[in-house]
């Protein structure tokens, strides 16, 4: 069957090399795609956000089933008019993609389907939400996090130590600092813990969880400097043990699943729980409607089954039918960034060593990167993710590194504690 991906970074590449192994797949095709995704697909001059013209090249090209990479598509409803016109599609319409366009939303269906999550309050003024956060203060919280309702490319949330920061974040919110998506703010008591990222594939009439991961937020080693869209993942993540992944599984997924269902919300794609584990249970931080980015890097590094088939059947509510076949090695992706990331950075810089590194075994996904003069040049914050497998952890980490050791750009650099949270559970 032929196949399109709609999105242009780390996430479609991984999408992509894994899709274009399935023996369903016949053209595999990216739109827009980038210059590493031009090895597994077919690169198509067409926007994630331009969708008659996504669903025309569809039609044109027998297009049997198309795979949505990122949230606004979603949420602006690209998989609506895909679905319109007949093509069966992965990744939600845009009434189920609101539980990532809209944390007001999201927060009350998980509140109405008593799904764990840290208490919060929403508000449409800055006054009412200042007195709320000076109120819980006062009352002893030692921090508070502040989000701009909407999709705000990751940059609308604030985990403020301080009823300042807090309350001038509120300010920039109402500001316009985020456009749109600042008109509402919800202020949430703050949860302390590990964070991992559990992706759940669901048809609406069943729901199940891919192997777990954990994402590496914030900028610089040790957790520390500014968050960014991720810096590294690795997968399993220890943290969600066996008694962890039963309580998400019966708390969260299943409620998720009976929520979809009493909404009727016809849901057919990833849902990607943000959860915060503490002290053995986990609460729900976020719902992303796509795949997380790194974090399915290092997932589909360790699927070993037919990934085509897998998606296919969920687009086509027969997801029960798919076999999802595991490895049990660990596997690894860190990103190489460009110089001022997540801040202002440069683009056009010329990337060397990709053979190199791919000569050791790593699979390097390209997230920002662009073809130019037959060289491979920088374009973007992200530029790369080098992705490994080993037979532990700890090797999964020495191999991608020393894939990551390979590759240059002016400026380039990468976190170099990536995966590093796990080695603490060994015995
Ligand atoms: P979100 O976009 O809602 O996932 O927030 C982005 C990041 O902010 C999360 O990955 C967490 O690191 C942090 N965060 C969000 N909500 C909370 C919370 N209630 N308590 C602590 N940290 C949070
Ligand atoms: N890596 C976090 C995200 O994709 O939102």
């Amino acid at each position: 069957m032929n196949i399109l991906v709609i999105g242009s970074g780390g996430r479609e590449h991984a999408l992509c090399w894994k899709l274009k192994q399935s023996p369903i797949t016949e053209k595999l095709y990216c739109a827009p795609g980038n210059a590493g995704i031009a090895d597994s697909a077919e690169c198509v001059n067409i926007k994630a956000d331009e969708g008659e013209k996504l669903v025309q090249f569809a039609l044109d090209h027998q297009v049997g089933f198309a795979v949505v990479g990122p949230e606004a598509p979603l949420c602006a409803g690209v998989g609506d008019l895909l679905r319109k016109a007949g093509i069966k599609v992965f990744g939600p319409n845009a009434d189920g993609a609101r539980l990532e366009g809209s944390k007001d939303f999201a927060k009350r269906f998980m509140n109405k389907y008593n799904i764990p999550t840290a208490r919060s309050s929403t508000f449409t003024n800055a006054a009412a939400a200042k007195k709320y956060i000076a109120d819980e203060f006062k009352a002893g919280a030692e921090g508070i996090v502040v989000k701009a309702d909407g999709l705000a490319a990751g940059k609308g949330v604030l985990v403020a130590e301080t009823e300042k920061a807090a309350a001038d974040f509120v300010d920039e919110c109402f500001g316009g600092a985020f456009g749109t998506s600042g008109a509402t703010v919800l202020i949430e008591e703050c949860l302390v813990g590990e964070e991992a990222s559990i992706l759940a594939l669901t048809d609406s009439r069943t729901i199940r969880a891919l192997v777990t991961s954990q994402d590496h937020k914030r900028i610089f080693d040790q957790d520390k400097g500014p968050n960014t869209g991720g810096m590294g993942a690795y997968s399993p993540a220890p943290v969600v043990n066996e008694s962890v992944m039963k309580q998400i599984q019966t708390e969260i997924l299943d409620r998720f699943l009976a929520g979809i269902q009493t909404e009727k919300i016809d849901y057919r794609g990833v849902i990607f729980v943000g959860i915060m584990v503490t002290g053995g249970v986990a609460k729900v931080l976020e719902f992303n409607v796509r795949f997380g980015d790194p974090e399915i890097q290092p997932v589909v590094r360790r699927f070993d089954g037919d990934w085509a088939d897998a998606l296919y059947k969920t687009a086509d509510g027969r997801l029960a039918e798919a076999d999802l076949v595991w490895s049990d090695d660990p596997a690894v992706s860190v990103v190489i960034a460009a110089g001022g990331y997540p801040g202002s950075y440069r683009k056009g810089d010329e990337i060397t060593g990709l053979a190199e590194a791919a000569e050791t075994g790593a699979v390097v996904f390209h997230a920002g990167t662009a073809a130019k003069d037959g060289r491979i040049v920088s374009n973007g914050g992200r530029v790369l993710g080098v992705s490994a497998r080993g037979k532990t952890i700890r090797d999964a980490i020495a191999n991608a590194y020393r894939g990551v050791e390979k590759i240059r750009f002016k400026n380039c650099f990468s976190r170099k504690d990536i995966g590093a949270k796990a080695l603490k559970y060994l015995k």
